[in-house]
């Protein structure tokens, strides 16, 4: 089905929450947000946040991906936001949330990378084979 979402390893549908009924959610008490198209319920959370539960609660009922991205939040905390995952946006990307992540680059760069240096030792070989350097 379409609205399919993966989190995790796990496969399971998100609810879909508009803006409206996630600005409903916009106490202390009752903190929900919206962080890259995706609802969490942070209400349970938000206290033990390192750097205090206003920085959280002050966005209850709104978006703070602009300010949770400015921060260089650690892997760590995009996988303890998602433990605290309770739907989407409409519309939203359905797949999983992108924690920054510098291996994904690096990990598809590397097969190109070593397939490359191979073959440069192989024509060096054969080059020094042919002119009798070894
Ligand atoms: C629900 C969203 C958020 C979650 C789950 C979260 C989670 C965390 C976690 C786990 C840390 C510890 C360091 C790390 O692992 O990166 C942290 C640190 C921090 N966060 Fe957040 N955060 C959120 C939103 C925000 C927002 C909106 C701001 C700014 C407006 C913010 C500002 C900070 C700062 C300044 C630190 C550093 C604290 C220190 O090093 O003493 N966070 N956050």
């Amino acid at each position: 089905m379409s609205d399919t979402t993966i989190t995790g390893t796990e496969e399971r549908e998100l609810k879909v929450y508009t803006e409206e009924e996630v600005q409903k959610h916009n106490t202390p008490q009752d903190c929900w947000i919206i962080c890259h198209g995706k609802v969490y319920d942070v209400s349970k959370w938000a206290d033990e946040h390192p750097a205090g539960p206003e920085l959280i609660t002050d966005y209850a009922g709104f978006d703070l991906t602009d300010p949770f991205d400015e921060v260089n939040h650690s892997t760590e905390a995009h996988e303890l936001l998602e433990t605290l995952c309770v739907g989407r946006l409409p519309g939203s990307p359905k797949t999983k949330f992108r924690a920054k992540s510098a291996g994904a680059t690096g990990s598809s760069l590397l097969g190109p990378f070593v397939l490359m240096t191979v073959v440069i030792i192989g024509v060096l070989v054969h080059l020094a084979k042919q002119n009798n350097y070894m």
